[in-house]
């Protein structure tokens, strides 16, 4: 038996964020970014003392939830984080037995095995404790078959157009200085990932910044987690400058999968989503990079699109701005050709056009 099958996982089943007003977020979200509001809990359903929306785009599921008062803990976890990710969810066959082997190897269980259970059967769930207050939660759906959870009233609202997210590619968290190794390790005990890729401050390192990043995966290959840390520079990196305006570690970034990249980012350009951009320069030596690819280059500059290429094959990537005010959490779109890396060869020039944000916001 290889370590990994001791917590089979099939897959993220869901993300769920804390935001300040999440009636507002679901109408970004669903404007913006294509998700339809597929369902809800609050005081319509019984629930009085938060409300949360629930956001599906291809396989994609977020949950937005907001307090309806000041005293509790998804309060208290928006005045200190801001808008961000409470929760990671990933599916399981068996909570019962993630949660016995998450406790045997030493996580905090922070709720136990639960089920829930409605006309359309059981939903069973266990939370562990994640990196600063981010959990991560056991959702077994074998025997449920509503729109979300038990408690939910199912949404008939049509939404705006998908924009063709498919799936969660990869969700990264920022951890502390000297943190990454603790928490690689902890994937590996807890829910037997093993590590795919190890990038160091050489690899990743301009005039002001560095990071380190270990990145890993669970038995499928389905759930990718790179972990980071800041290293030093000579001024303070981006991951300081989350770790600052967060206070503590938490989710950084979450990397949705598409098919077609140019459609995707087309669509979300017309609705005035702002990308990271890099400089024209990069599209410049582009092929002599990369070598040869589908897609139009003309197209990919125009778009902002980035292009990355390793021993498996090509990955095309872009960057949102933060999607709050505090310079903390933002989205990766990326359409995948062979490549199972994330875009190293463009950290630099992405730094680059981060250290510029962040001078923009005196972080620098
Ligand atoms: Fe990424």
């Amino acid at each position: 038996m290889t370590n990994q099958d001791f917590l089979p996982i099939r897959g993220y089943d869901h993300v769920e964020f804390y935001v300040g007003n999440a009636k507002q977020a679901a109408y970004f979200y669903d404007r913006v970014f294509g998700f339809k509001p597929v369902a809800k809990l609050g005081l319509e359903t019984g629930i009085r003392d938060r409300a949360s929306y629930v956001m599906k785009q291809g396989n994609v599921k977020f949950v937005l939830t907001n307090a309806l008062g000041p005293d509790s803990e998804i309060a208290r976890h928006c005045t200190l984080h801001g808008d961000g990710v409470k929760t990671v969810a990933l599916e399981v066959r068996d909570v019962e037995q993630a949660i016995r082997e998450a406790r045997a190897r030493e996580a905090t269980v922070v709720q136990p095995v639960e089920a829930q259970e409605d006309e359309n059967g059981v939903l069973k769930t266990g939370i562990i404790q994640y990196a600063g207050d981010t959990v991560i939660k056991f959702v077994e759906r074998t025997n449920y078959h509503g729109v979300f959870a038990p408690g939910y009233m199912p949404l008939d609202v049509e939404g705006a157009d998908s924009v063709g997210f498919a799936a969660i590619d990869h969700i990264v968290t920022n951890v502390e200085l000297g943190q990454m190794d603790y928490w690689a390790r902890w994937f590996e005990r807890v829910l037997g990932f093993a590590q795919l890729t190890h990038f160091t401050d050489e690899d990743i390192s301009t005039e002001y910044s560095a990071l380190m990043s270990k990145v890993m995966e669970n038995g499928t290959g389905k759930c990718k987690f790179p972990i980071n840390e800041p290293a030093e520079g000579k001024k303070k990196s981006q991951i300081a400058e989350y770790l600052d305006f967060y206070h503590g570690p938490g989710v950084q970034h979450i990397a949705m999968n598409t098919k077609d990249i140019c459609d995707t980012v087309r669509k979300l350009r017309a609705k005035n989503l702002d990308f990271l951009r890099v400089p024209d320069t990069y599209y410049e030596t582009l092929t002599d990079r990369v070598g040869e690819i589908d897609e139009d280059i003309n197209e990919l500059h125009e778009l902002g699109i980035l292009v990355d290429r390793d021993e498996d094959g090509y990955l095309l990537q872009i960057f949102t701005q933060p999607l709050q005010d505090r310079p903390t959490l933002f989205f990766e779109v990326i359409e995948r050709h062979g490549s199972r890396g994330f875009g190293v060869g463009n950290f630099k020039a992405l730094f680059i056009s981060l250290e510029r944000e962040q001078a923009k916001r005196g972080n620098l």
